[in-house]
């Protein structure tokens, strides 16, 4: 950040100016207050970062991480003295380290740099800027040139955008507190202050749609910068030290490490031949024109169950959630058991028991389904529903949590129903690949979750469970699997179909 005292007078003087009454003198005292600062604070650093780039830790086998730092001089590492003290230096140690790899660093990063110039930036970068992952640092400078943050925040937004477009996930550090700059003179450190967090808020928004992990640096180490500056800055006062550096990076590095995994999802994203058919598709579906179809695909196509009308009637009664599977999913369900000619069914989540009664109604004779069900008041609303519909002499519901009760199972099935806590996925497949011979259909539901699925910046667990269930399924040699996605009176979800194969063939 170039001549920061004086662009934070300039920044707050208009702002004062705006507020009214007290604008000519508050500008006049602000004007002062910056050249004091700008002479506390000079420039023994000058304006060129050390130059990092290079292959960190190459004593790593496998192929090299490529880790590319946008953004402003916190970025390009302004104040450290050797180059492993940069953020991104320190970055790259120690993702090399948690990921055991070599990670290969690139600099766009420039000192001075506002939002607006990260295009420019990533432009510089060529054919470097499609990293694994990228970290932007930036907003100093917009504060203290008097960028509107929505202004600032959009450009953000628009670097994420272009950076996972070309398959390179992102994580964006916010704009620090100015007000930790003890060197910049009061009443200017609050205004400074509060724009800074005014733009951070901002940012967080806009690079959190776009699809980045965001890391508030203010709340992360904002605190520390304030009560240890004598530490955390550098000769400047005004960059950080070292053992700033160092702080900041061990604040950015799980999302970092985290976005790893998420530049393979982005890079399934950005298949431009894939994203030009979805433009091409001039009508999208509103919830009104997908509920509408939904409707009438379920008139036109499944024959209406008096018995699964009874069981969803108890079900909603009974205060249960209305997550049961769809009319048309559950006839997908039954088409499956019989293409595949199936006789013994395993449903893991048992809900009120309106996919288990479709299910039942599509066996033969002699077919069994087994079902389990964690919550014994759900399991008892079920088996009134099961022997309404007079299925109960095929169907079995046992209570218990799946990842209890499982581990007893001992025979064998032709289809597997996973519809239970999406946390355990990936337990309940492993089940399902013991209790089940090649030829054998596993079905998961809710692999989609609004989209959820493949949003890199989402933290929720049941999303991460579904995910490493789908993860699962593409890895484990004992099944061939594809998935659908779905809009229906749910909303839009998905499911996964799964062959169990024979992993020596
Ligand atoms: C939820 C669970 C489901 O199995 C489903 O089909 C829909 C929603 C849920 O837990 O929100
Ligand atoms: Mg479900």
């Amino acid at each position: 950040m170039t001549t920061p005292a004086v662009r934070i007078a300039a920044a707050v003087g208009g702002a004062v100016l705006s507020a009214g009454a007290v604008a000519l003198t508050s500008r006049v005292v602000l004007t002062r207050q910056a050249a004091l600062a700008r002479e506390r604070i000079g420039k023994p650093l000058g304006e060129l970062a050390l130059d990092a780039d290079r292959l960190w830790r190459r004593s790593y086998a496998g192929e090299p991480v490529r880790l590319v730092m946008l953004g402003d001089s916190l970025a390009a590492g302004l104040g450290a003295e050797r180059r492993k003290d940069t953020l991104g230096g320190r970055l790259a140690r120690g993702l090399a380290k948690r990921a055991r790899r070599p990670v290969r660093l690139r600099t766009g990063a420039v000192v001075g740099a506002e939002s607006a110039t990260l295009p420019d930036q990533i432009a510089a970068l060529g054919d470097d800027a499609a990293a694994d992952v990228a970290v932007i640092v930036v907003g100093g400078n917009d504060v203290t040139h008097r960028i509107p943050p929505g202004d600032a925040a959009r450009s953000l937004a628009d670097a994420v955008e272009a950076l996972r477009s070309r398959g390179c996930a992102v994580v964006v550090g916010t704009c620090p507190d100015l007000g930790a700059l003890r060197p910049v003179p009061q009443p200017l450190r609050s205004f400074a202050s509060r724009a800074s967090r005014a733009l951070a808020d901002a940012q967080e928004t806009a690079a959190r749609a776009a699809g980045a992990r965001v890391v508030s640096l203010r709340r992360a180490v904002g605190p520390v910068f304030v009560d240890r500056p004598d530490e955390m800055f550098s000769l400047d006062r005004f960059h950080p030290s070292a053992l700033g550096y160092r702080r900041t990076a061990d604040a950015l590095l799980p999302a970092v490490f985290a976005a790893l995994d998420d530049a393979t999802a982005a890079r399934m994203l950005a298949r431009a031949d894939v994203v030009r058919l979805a433009e091409s598709m001039t009508t999208d579906p509103t919830p009104d024109s997908w509920r509408r179809t939904d409707a009438y695909l379920t008139a036109t196509l499944v024959t209406p169950d008096p018995d699964l009308d009874a069981a969803l009637a108890d079900q909603r009664a009974a205060g249960l959630p209305a997550i049961e599977v769809s009319p048309l999913s559950a006839k997908l369900l039954q088409l499956l058991i019989r293409i595949g000619g199936v006789r013994r069914v395993l449903e893991i989540g048992t809900l009120g028991g309106f996919s288990t009664i479709a299910m039942a109604r599509a066996l033969p004779g002699g077919g069994r389904l087994l079902t389990i069900e964690a919550e014994p008041r759900n399991a008892e609303v079920a088996r009134t529903s099961i022997a309404r519909a007079g299925v109960d002499d095929r169907v079995e519901v046992r209570v218990g949590r799946g990842a209890d009760v499982l581990p007893d199972v001992d025979e064998e099935f032709d289809l597997v129903f996973i519809d239970a806590d999406k946390e355990s996925n990936t337990i309940y497949l492993d089940h399902a690949a013991r209790l089940t011979r090649p030829g054998a259909i596993v079905v998961v539901d809710n692999v989609v979750r609004a989209g959820r699925v493949s949003d890199p910046a989402t933290e929720d667990e049941q999303v991460a469970g579904t995910r490493r269930g789908l993860e699962m399924l593409a890895r484990d040699p004992r099944f061939d699997a594809t998935a659908l996605q779905t809009l229906d009176l749910k909303g839009w979800d998905g499911v996964a179909i799964a062959l169990r194969v024979d992993p020596a063939s």
